[in-house]
């Protein structure tokens, strides 16, 4: 699709209207440096053909790269953390538009404390189009968070031999659907899916990252061969195969942080227009088509603030899975990445449809 600034706008207008935007609101806009600076326009725009009253925060300095091809991707430390007068400006909006990557540091929670409703937005225009969310993604994944809610323990497997419990006593729920309406909720644009996490000491067994699972954050590449990863209560106790195995091995030992071997979020993806492909030909993003993919599972080490934990770890690892089966106290929700609840289902002709409009 080509999007030009025009296009941009009409494409946040129709995202503000999902986030229900309304006459009178303030929205504020976070930029840093040079970075995005026409997604800022086009927010700024969009929210006043709403009537809405948009302004502008620009930090002066960026934060370490977000895109993964220089340095280390890190997390929860950003420019604003050193910017009073921009963080109590930002608290009193009704709705923030973050183009730098607040999750994971306390100043994001602090606006979310205050009410304001916040949208996270940096991946690529196309990828903002291609993904735009829909109030059926919305409802699938609510639905997934009420099954998820009620659970006590998760379990998932897959072919290469993962079998993992988690015990699912002492954090809630986090869902992202792309838009929010609902004061102090965060989300991001595009996503579909959602995730928990197990107790801190209560993730047991083996994980076993299979040929064709996505390393999405920190190297954006498919898994060649198979990574085994061994967990005992809640901690990566040992990572054993070739190449993949021994990068991440490396990758997290860097960090040298004992937290970084914590596990952290455990979910699935219910976006149909994400494609599991879609890393392969454009690695622009921050990678979350490939966490939202239909049929997936997204495992993940490091930090745990998202959903309340102590673990603040700048060692974050998201992994995209296929073809795992996934039971919330032995109820089966995916059967080798395919839903097996009715409520869940994309219908196939409507799928079909959604992955050849994304293509
Ligand atoms: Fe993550």
């Amino acid at each position: 699709m080509s999007t030009g600034f025009a296009d941009f706008v009409d494409l946040c207008v129709k995202e503000l209207e999902l986030c229900a935007l309304r006459e009178g609101e303030t929205v504020a806009v976070l930029s840093q440096a040079n970075d995005r600076l026409e997604y800022a326009d086009a927010f700024l725009a969009a929210a006043r053909r709403l009537g809405a009253t948009p302004f502008h925060i620009r930090l002066p300095q960026a934060s370490t790269t977000l895109l993964g091809d220089a340095g280390a991707w890190t997390v929860g430390a950003t420019p604003l953390a050193s910017n009073q007068p921009a963080l109590d400006a930002l608290k009193q909006a009704d709705l923030v538009i973050d183009l730098i990557f607040l999750l994971f540091s306390k100043e994001q929670m602090e606006i979310q404390e205050a009410g304001a409703r916040m949208l996270l937005c940096v991946e690529p225009v196309d990828n903002l189009a291609r993904l735009f969310p829909t109030e059926d993604q919305r409802r699938r994944v609510e639905t997934s968070e009420e099954l998820i809610t009620k659970a006590k323990t998760l379990r998932f497997t897959n072919k290469a031999g993962s079998d993992v419990v988690y015990q699912l006593n002492q954090y809630g729920v986090m869902s992202e659907y792309g838009f929010t309406d609902i004061p102090g909720r965060w989300d991001h644009w595009p996503a579909g899916f959602l995730f928990t996490s197990g107790d801190d000491d209560g993730v047991d067994g083996k994980v076993v990252l299979d040929r064709g699972d996505i390393f999405i954050t920190p190297f954006k590449t498919y898994i060649q061969e198979p990574v085994e990863i061994i967990i005992e209560r809640g901690q990566i106790q040992d990572i054993r195969g070739g190449f993949d195995a021994e990068l991440l091995r490396d990758y997290i030992a860097g960090f040298d942080d004992p937290k970084a071997y914590g596990i952290s979020h455990i979910g699935w993806g219910c976006n149909e227009k994400a494609r599991w492909s879609g890393l392969a030909n454009d690695r622009r993003s921050i990678g979350m088509e490939s966490r939202a993919f239909y049929g997936s599972v997204l495992f993940s080490t490091g930090p745990n603030q998202e959903l309340g934990g102590t673990n603040d770890t700048a060692c974050h690892i998201d992994l995209g899975m296929r073809g795992c089966s996934f039971f919330l106290d032995d109820e089966a929700i995916l059967i080798d990445g395919e839903f097996v609840i009715d409520d869940l289902k994309v219908p196939r002709p409507q799928f079909a449809a959604a992955q050849l409009a994304g293509a």
